[in-house]
Formats: C-alpha cells, sequence, structure tokens
C-alpha cells in the first residue's frame, strides 16, 4: 500500500476533508465482522455482503481511500488475503487465522452470549465464562498481531466495535507511535450495569490504549467515563472529554454515525428501484404500508412491534384490511438460543395476528425472514408510507436514516424508539417507548391519520438531520478528533473499587 496523494482535485477545501479526510494517511481498519463473510454451498465457497452497520461504512471508506482491513472471513478456509472489491481493487482485507474453538467462545460464547446483552442494558440475558473471556483475550491477541506484521502498511489503526475491546491497548504496547482510533457501534450501559461484568476493569483498560474512543451519542460517553473514573480510578475531564489513566490521556467523544446520504438518493433516483418500490405497492394493496426492518435480534423490539400492530388493528377495526405491516427479520446469529427463541415467539405471533385479522384476499402482515440487497431495501423503503422502527435499546440504528434518505415522496413518516440512538438527533420522528405497546398502537393511530401538510414539515427537518450528519462528515470528523500523537504522561493515583 503506498502513501497515498489527494484524490479529490477540484473541489474546495472543506469539502476536499470531507470526502479525503485521511490526506496522506494509510488507513487500517479492524473490525470482527468482514464486509463479506464466505459460506459454503454445493461443496463450492463464495463470498457473500454482510448486513450490519460496521460492514457498509467502512467499505465506502476505504473504497474511496484505499487502505487495509483486518477481520473475520466469517469461514473454516478461506484465502489468507483478498483484494476488494473484486472487479476494480482498491484495498486489501486480510483473514486472521481463527479455529472453529476460538470463533465458538470468542464470537458465540463473549460477544454475542456476554457483551452484546450487557451493552444493551439486558443483564438477565448475559452468560459469562471464564473459558470464553480466555478466549475473548486470545483472539484480541491474534488481530494486535495481525496488525503489528503489517505495520508498515498504515498510520492510523480504527477499531471497531465491542468485539475488538483490547486491541488498543495490546497495539499500544507492540506498535507505541501509531495512531489508534475506538469506535464503539454498540450502545454502553450505565455503570452500575456494567459493574456485572467479571472483567470489567480489563476491558476499560482495554479500550483506554486508543487515543480516541467514539460513542454514537454523549449519553453513552457520559455511562463509559463514570466507568473509567469508578472502575479503573481514572481522571475524568468531562467538559473536555478526557481520561487521564496509568501514564496516558485518551480523549473521548459523541459521533453519530450517519449513512452515505449521496448513495440513497441515487438508489432512490433508479428507475429499477422506483419500478420494484410500484409492484412491491401493487402486490400489497392496502391504502397504507408500515415498515420494520432489523437482524432479528432481541434488542430490536421486534415481537413489541407487533403486539403494537395487532392492538393497533383491535382498537380501530375500521382500518382491518386497509394496512399492512411488511416485517423484514433478517436472519442473525441464529446459533444463540435466545435468538433462536425469539425466531419461534415471532413465527407464532405473526401467525396468531394474521390467522386473527386476515380477511378474503388480505393479509395483514407480510413477514419476510430474509436478508435483501441495498437497492432492494430502498424499494421497500420507497414503497412504504410509515417505518415503524421500535428497539429496546440500539446504538443508532442506521435504518431510520436510510429509510428517510431514500425518500422521494414527502410524506413518509417515521416512527422511533427514543431508546435508539438515532431518537437523539431524528426528533422529528413520532417517537416511541417501545415497552409500551398501547403507545405503539397510539403513535401508529397518529402516523396513519396525520395530516399532509405536518408530515412534509416533519419530514423535512428529518431529511435535514440526515444530510447534516451524513457517513463522510461522520469519518472525517471522528478522523479529525485523533490527536496528532499519542499523549503519555504520569497520572495521580486514584481509588480504585
Ligand atoms: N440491511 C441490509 N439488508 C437487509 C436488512 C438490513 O443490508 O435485508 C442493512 C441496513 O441497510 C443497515 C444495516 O443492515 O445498513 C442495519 O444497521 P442498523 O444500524 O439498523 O442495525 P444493526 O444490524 O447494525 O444492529
Ligand atoms: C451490530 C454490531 C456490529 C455487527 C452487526 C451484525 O451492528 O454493532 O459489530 O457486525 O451487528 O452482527 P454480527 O454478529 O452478524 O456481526
Amino acid at each position: 500500500m503506498q502513501s497515498r496523494a489527494s484524490n479529490v482535485a477540484g473541489t474546495g477545501a472543506g469539502e476536499a476533508a470531507r470526502l479525503d479526510p485521511l490526506g496522506n494517511q494509510r488507513l487500517l481498519v479492524l473490525s470482527n465482522r468482514a464486509p463479506i463473510r464466505f459460506v459454503e454451498e454445493g461443496g463450492r465457497q463464495r463470498a457473500v455482503p454482510t448486513v450490519g452497520g460496521v460492514g457498509v461504512t467502512f467499505l465506502r471508506l476505504l473504497e474511496r481511500s484505499g487502505g487495509l482491513w483486518i477481520a473475520w472471513s466469517g469461514a473454516k478456509n478461506n484465502p489468507a488475503r483478498l483484494m476488494l472489491p473484486t472487479d476494480k481493487p482498491r484495498f486489501a482485507i486480510v483473514f486472521p487465522h481463527l479455529t472453529e474453538r476460538d470463533i465458538a467462545s470468542y464470537y458465540w460464547g463473549m460477544c454475542n452470549r456476554g457483551l452484546w446483552p450487557l451493552m444493551h442494558f439486558m443483564t438477565p440475558n448475559c452468560h459469562f465464562e471464564a473459558a470464553n473471556w480466555r478466549s475473548y483475550c486470545h483472539v484480541n491477541r491474534v488481530f494486535a498481531a495481525a496488525a503489528e506484521a503489517e505495520s508498515d502498511l498504515y498510520d492510523v489503526a480504527w477499531v471497531q466495535d465491542f468485539h475488538l475491546a483490547l486491541v488498543p491497548a495490546l497495539l499500544r504496547e507492540r506498535c507505541a507511535h501509531k495512531r489508534i482510533g475506538l469506535f464503539w457501534h454498540v450502545p454502553w450501559p450505565p455503570e452500575q450495569i456494567f459493574r456485572v461484568f467479571p472483567w470489567r476493569r480489563e476491558l476499560l483498560e482495554g479500550m483506554l490504549g486508543s487515543d480516541l474512543i467514539g460513542f454514537h451519542t454523549p449519553m453513552y460517553m457520559r455511562h463509559f467515563l463514570d466507568g473509567c473514573e469508578r472502575i479503573c480510578g481514572a481522571e475524568v475531564d468531562r467538559k473536555a472529554g478526557l481520561v487521564h489513566h496509568g501514564d496516558r490521556i485518551t480523549r473521548v467523544g459523541a459521533f453519530p454515525l450517519g449513512v452515505p446520504v449521496d448513495h440513497f438518493r441515487r438508489l432512490a433516483a433508479s428507475d429499477e428501484v422506483q419500478a420494484h418500490g410500484r409492484k412491491i405497492r401493487q402486490v400489497l394493496r392496502t391504502p397504507t404500508v408500515v415498515l420494520g426492518v432489523d437482524r432479528l435480534d432481541y434488542t430490536k423490539g421486534v415481537i413489541e412491534r407487533l403486539l403494537g400492530f395487532e392492538r393497533f388493528l383491535e382498537r380501530n377495526p375500521h382500518y382491518r384490511g386497509k394496512i399492512t405491516l411488511v416485517l423484514i427479520a433478517v436472519p442473525s446469529r441464529t446459533k444463540v438460543a435466545e435468538y433462536a427463541a425469539l425466531k419461534r415467539e415471532l413465527d407464532e405471533t405473526v401467525g396468531r395476528v394474521v390467522g386473527r385479522f386476515s380477511s378474503e384476499g388480505h393479509a395483514p402482515i407480510r413477514y419476510l425472514y430474509t436478508q435483501f440487497s441495498t437497492e432492494e431495501l430502498v424499494a421497500y423503503y420507497q414503497a412504504a408510507d410509515i417505518a415503524l422502527l421500535t428497539p429496546l435499546r440500539d446504538g443508532m440504528n442506521l435504518v431510520a436514516k436510510e429509510f428517510v434518505a431514500s425518500q422521494l415522496k414527502d410524506t413518509a413518516v417515521l416512527i422511533l424508539s427514543e431508546f435508539a440512538g438515532a431518537a437523539e438527533e431524528l426528533k422529528d420522528a413520532l417517537l416511541v417507548n417501545p415497552y409500551s405497546i398501547d403507545q405503539i398502537a397510539a403513535r401508529l393511530k397518529e402516523a396513519v391519520e396525520m395530516p399532509t401538510a405536518e408530515r412534509c414539515t416533519r419530514l423535512a427537518r428529518l431529511r435535514q438531520k440526515v444530510e447534516a450528519s451524513d457517513l463522510d462528515l461522520w469519518s472525517a470528523s471522528f478522523l479529525a478528533s485523533l490527536p496528532d500523537k499519542s499523549i503519555t504522561m504520569p497520572a495521580p493515583a486514584r481509588y480504585v473499587s
């Protein structure tokens, strides 16, 4: 990988910094998920795109700026290295070797059954086992070693998400001079919840090897700072967003992740996507279409959404036969017991509501348990009048922003959980408490009956918000906030609990 010259000649300085936030610096991205994963089909292996915010985000940045990405391949046998995109290679992806045992205990055990529910404030779903923690430490070391092996090829290491929390400190030991950023794509719980984690101090100290740590919202950042202070005994400057621990200073900030607005607009304007959107509408044949899209995850409030829809139909019989809920549920983490149980519960609940409210030629729910491409998803966004997104807790919820960015009509309505990170910015959505089925039903009625003028005003404001914090601005502001060099200085000793 060569040092790059700026490739955005002809743009103004601010715009150039937005489109080329790295300047001449070379970027290394480390994440558990790659933008693709390998699947075995009929004895052959093929690469398929992955779902979730992280993959989509960095694919775009690296396609534009070049660089290097270290991530899990999702398979047992795969090439150790690959150039992407395959038709027009721009960056290399390196797959560290992880055994099936590593994946079982690090990914399934610690990440999905331990850290994921912990970060989403869902302690009853947490399973903490020492063997899984050991495996988590081991896999983080494998990633750090892979980064060290490539250290001639990058200037800035940008670590993604809760799978690799220990990598910043491990990398700091190995490549002290590198600048290291960490972005936390999931929420961060209040200190009293985080405290239940048996390896709470080790996790925080791993993260504090970073020069900069980013969260989606100021609230998650505050929770994290509380943990650093009360669990590690770090000196915290809340106003400046600085954590002084050991001999290092880490900057902490809120950087709400955005979506590539221009990309969604281009897709929204395409004839094929629009034709597909019209077709979806024709097939559904009801005056109102409500859409829900998520990975099938117990944090997403899918059951609550269905119960809210059921209550809306119960209370408003005149809307029966006139409204359809399209429920897109992407298969996710199916090996985890809680996810398998959720799938069964969802199947049963959909069956019950469909059985209860179907009439000749009409079913109130279109349930799609599958993964769509972005083009297909945009067609669904356009076909819908209302998006109903009800996570019980969500780091950001990119679907909410994508829905807004994909609208051609001015009358679409967004109903959004107040517990999604996106709700901090999208205050012109109809905000809902997903723990209240009555409130979901009431919000649906409000959305269906909302006067056109109010719909237009709300959507116009939502568009402004989504455009003002798009994906390019997000990466530019994170990278611009990375200190020029790591700050090391002696810190006073503090009380540690
Ligand atoms: N997505 C997709 N295909 C689907 C459903 C979702 O590509 O069938 C993408 C969607 O466009 C979004 C991401 O998956 O970019 C979901 O991100 P979000 O922040 O909403 O939730 P996460 O899955 O990261 O928890
Ligand atoms: C969330 C996490 C990502 C993760 C994605 C999909 O968005 O923040 O780190 O990649 O879910 O989950 P999976 O376990 O399939 O990678």
